[in-house]
């Protein structure tokens, strides 16, 4: 059994997460959409649970997370909070519910923060919502901010290919990560970059930096169904899957609908 040792019991927050970074110590993060996946997550000792928007891949099936709305991510994010003790849970704010102008952002943002309980919030983006993420820290909303590959904007890049491989592009994001942490988030996420370039941003910018599918940061975060390999037809080179879900959960299936149709279950001891 691998040793998960949390540290400090204590509620993680924004400013315990500043502090992993002055320390050197990592944060883990994971996702979760759900009660009882939210009770193990963080009984496991993970630091951040992200209701992420992946839950419209995930949970419904949809093959981006565009389609996913403001009253969705609110069932899950309310669900995953009454499960957590200890993580920071941060939700993420769905496309089209920031992106219109800092206003609509602000009210979506605040509806959110009220139904759903969570601690943070998430968007995607740099310069382009840089006024909307403003808005929503000055009404003491903690954000995280989310660069390089951002599912949201999937139909400008036409591919989910690693971002940030040109230096254009990478100067952009080293340049809208110095924008949002100087606007004040928490955090930022940088989805599937170059190594090098996650360094470099990790030692210029204040803040922590959490990877995905971007080598080394200041914490890590994967989707909950990939790393416990309940997605079989998903297998980026980033992701390390740390269970076989899928066939443990296939064959626990299995093994019961044999049993039903044996009339092996249920057995004298299972019954009334
Ligand atoms: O929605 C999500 O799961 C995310 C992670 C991939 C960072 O944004």
């Amino acid at each position: 059994m691998a040793g998960y040792l949390v540290e400090d019991a204590r509620k993680v927050t924004t400013h315990r997460l500043t502090e992993m970074k002055q320390q050197g110590k990592k944060i883990a993060m994971l996702t979760a959409y759900d009660y009882t996946m939210a009770q193990i997550v963080d009984g496991a000792g993970v630091d951040v649970i992200l209701v992420g928007d992946s839950a419209s891949n995930v949970m419904a099936g949809n093959m981006t997370t565009l389609p996913i709305t403001v009253d969705q991510m609110i069932y899950h994010a309310k669900s995953v909070v009454r499960g957590v003790k200890r993580a920071l849970v941060v939700c993420d704010m769905p496309f089209g519910s920031y992106q219109v102008n800092a206003s609509e952002g602000i009210t979506n943002a605040i509806r959110i923060m009220k139904e759903a309980h969570c601690d943070a919030l998430k968007l995607e983006g740099g310069e382009e919502i840089i006024e909307t993420v403003r808005t929503i820290l000055a009404a003491g909303i903690p954000v995280c901010g989310h660069l390089g590959l951002t599912p949201q904007s999937i139909n400008k890049f036409g591919t989910y290919a690693v971002r940030a491989k040109e230096e254009a592009e990478a100067e952009k994001l080293v340049h809208d990560a110095h924008l949002l942490a100087d606007a004040g988030c928490f955090a930022i996420v940088l989805e599937k970059i170059p190594a090098a370039l996650t360094e470099r941003v990790c030692r210029e910018v204040a803040v922590p930096i959490i990877g995905i599918g971007g080598g080394p940061a200041d914490g890590q975060v994967l989707v909950l169904h990939d790393m416990l390999g309940m997605n079989k037809g998903f297998s980026p080179k980033f992701l390390r899957r740390y269970a076989d879900l899928h066939s443990v959960m296939t064959d626990a299936i299995g093994q019961y609908v044999s049993d039903v149709k044996s009339c092996d279950f249920p057995n004298a001891e299972e019954q009334y």
